[in-house]
């Protein structure tokens, strides 16, 4: 049986990634009827992933160091390779991940300081370098990411009393380190990274991931 196909998706808080996420299953599933694609996430998706995922995210446990937070990213990470990502791929499968390394690059790396080396060393020790065979960056403006998520993190205090995520209390200049530490690694990958920019409509956004997964679709089925 050929391997299945990897494809992450990424962004800062509030790209609407995961909106995204869920129209791009239901287009696949969709055009290969009986043979859904296998979606997940991280951190979470496991039964450990998904307890790491609300530690990490416990906007309370303020006090995780940066090699920590990181280290517990990995520990999901291989989790969800080991139990899922992998598997799937065997069996042919597409597996849509929202978030992946990427995500530990941009964030630990760029947003918290420890840089990509680190970073990309853990990967290849840590999950055996396994690398997407497409990877949709959504990155609207700074200005625009960081709006959506202060409106989203402002609701969720609405709704719960509490903010939805540590990361939104993160200040401008993280996030603006993030967003620069995604460029530069679209800019290093431009083979795997289809980087789609600018403030567009949802829409307009689903009409470049289809485009990117498509061409993708048609070079697979060609070999
Ligand atoms: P999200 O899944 O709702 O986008 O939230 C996950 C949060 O965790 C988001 O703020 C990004 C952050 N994160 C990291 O800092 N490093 C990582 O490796 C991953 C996967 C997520």
């Amino acid at each position: 049986m050929p391997r299945g196909l990897f494809i992450t998706l990424e962004g800062l808080d509030g790209s609407g990634k995961t909106t995204q996420c869920r129209r791009l299953a239901s287009w696949l599933a969709s055009r290969f009827p009986g043979d859904e694609p296998v979606l997940t996430r991280q951190p979470g998706g496991t039964e450990l992933g998904d307890r790491l995922r609300a530690l990490l995210l416990d906007s309370r446990e303020s006090a995780i160091a940066p090699m920590a937070e990181m280290a517990l990213m990995f520990a999901d990470r291989a989790q969800s390779i080991a139990a899922i990502i992998e598997p799937a791929l065997v069996e042919g499968k597409i597996v849509l991940c929202d978030r992946f390394t990427d995500s530990t690059e941009a964030y630990q790396g760029g947003g918290r300081g420890i840089g990509s080396e680190v970073v990309l060393a853990l990967h290849r020790l840590l999950c055996d370098n396994l690398q997407p065979d497409l990877t949709l960056l959504l990155l609207p403006s700074l200005e625009t990411s960081l709006e959506r998520a202060r409106r989203r993190n402002q609701r969720a205090v609405e709704i719960q009393g509490q903010d939805e995520n540590r990361f939104e209390k993160e200040q401008d200049a993280f996030y603006r380190r993030v967003w620069e530490k995604y460029r530069e690694i679209a800019a290093r990958e431009p083979h795997r990274v289809a980087l789609i920019e600018g403030d567009l409509s949802i829409d307009a956004v689903f009409e470049k991931i289809v485009e990117a997964v498509a061409t993708l679709l048609n070079a697979h089925i060609a070999v």
